[in-house]
């Protein structure tokens, strides 16, 4: 992808449990843009990795052999890995426990974010993820990273998959921890990011509030 100025690209980035998936999903929705799920392509790969049984060393092979398409229309999830689909299977606690060491390989890294960047093309889409505005798209018009306290997220999340919050808390500071100090692009607020403490916030009100800033530089 050459740039020479900025794209039509809402980066949105941040740890698990921030609400980003429904906040952008709302945004794209909103703008009639596109969106892009990065996690779900580093959770495709993962299902294939298991599925194989092989360790996450060797995920760039997995990958290279099941290519993982996915769809971009705001409303609706479609996730494929070899045309089958695997919306369900990715959600699981398995591909979640799995998911960090398989995304912390370099190589698979740069393969996929050429993916990413082929499914971004020429713009106009909401991506969310944990390096979009720090690698995949560092000249996003709109960089957003959102953030909340721990115990915040971790009641988020356990009660939209209907488990215990404790569980679900200790899971998720041990992802957030590997894809915080992994080398390969670690999540990070990227230069010039809006960073959004969503703590006290509704996810109405954090949508209305990307959508105050992507008017400002969004024509
Ligand atoms: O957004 P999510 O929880 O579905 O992402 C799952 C994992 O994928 C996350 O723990 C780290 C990895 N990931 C990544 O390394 N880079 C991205 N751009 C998106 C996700």
């Amino acid at each position: 992808m050459t740039q020479y100025g900025p794209v039509d690209v809402i980066a949105i980035d941040g740890p698990s449990g921030t609400g980003k998936s429904t906040v952008a999903r709302a945004v794209a929705a909103e703008l009639r843009w596109r969106y892009l799920d990065t996690g779900a392509i580093y959770r495709a790969v993962t299902w294939a990795v298991l599925r194989a049984g092989v360790p996450a060393e060797r995920a760039v092979e997995v990958a290279r052999r099941c290519p993982v398409s996915i769809g971009t229309e705001p409303d609706t999830e479609d996730v494929r890995v070899d045309g089958t689909h695997v919306e369900a299977e990715i959600r699981s606690p398995e591909v979640s426990a799995a998911v960090s060491a398989v995304s912390a390989g370099p190589e698979l890294r740069a393969l996929l974010v050429e993916t990413q960047r082929s499914l971004i093309g020429g713009g106009q889409i909401v991506v969310e993820g944990r390096d979009i505005g720090t690698v995949v798209v560092p000249d996003a018009r709109l960089k957003i990273y959102l953030t909340a306290d721990a115990d915040v997220r971790a009641g988020r999340r356990a009660r939209e998959v209907g488990s215990n919050p404790a569980e679900v808390g200790n899971a998720m500071r041990t992802r957030d921890g590997l894809d915080s100090s992994r080398e390969a692009s670690p999540l990070r607020p990227a230069l010039h990011a809006v960073v959004l403490d969503t703590t006290a916030m509704t996810q109405d009100e954090v949508v209305a509030h990307i959508l105050s800033l992507a008017r400002l530089v969004v024509s």
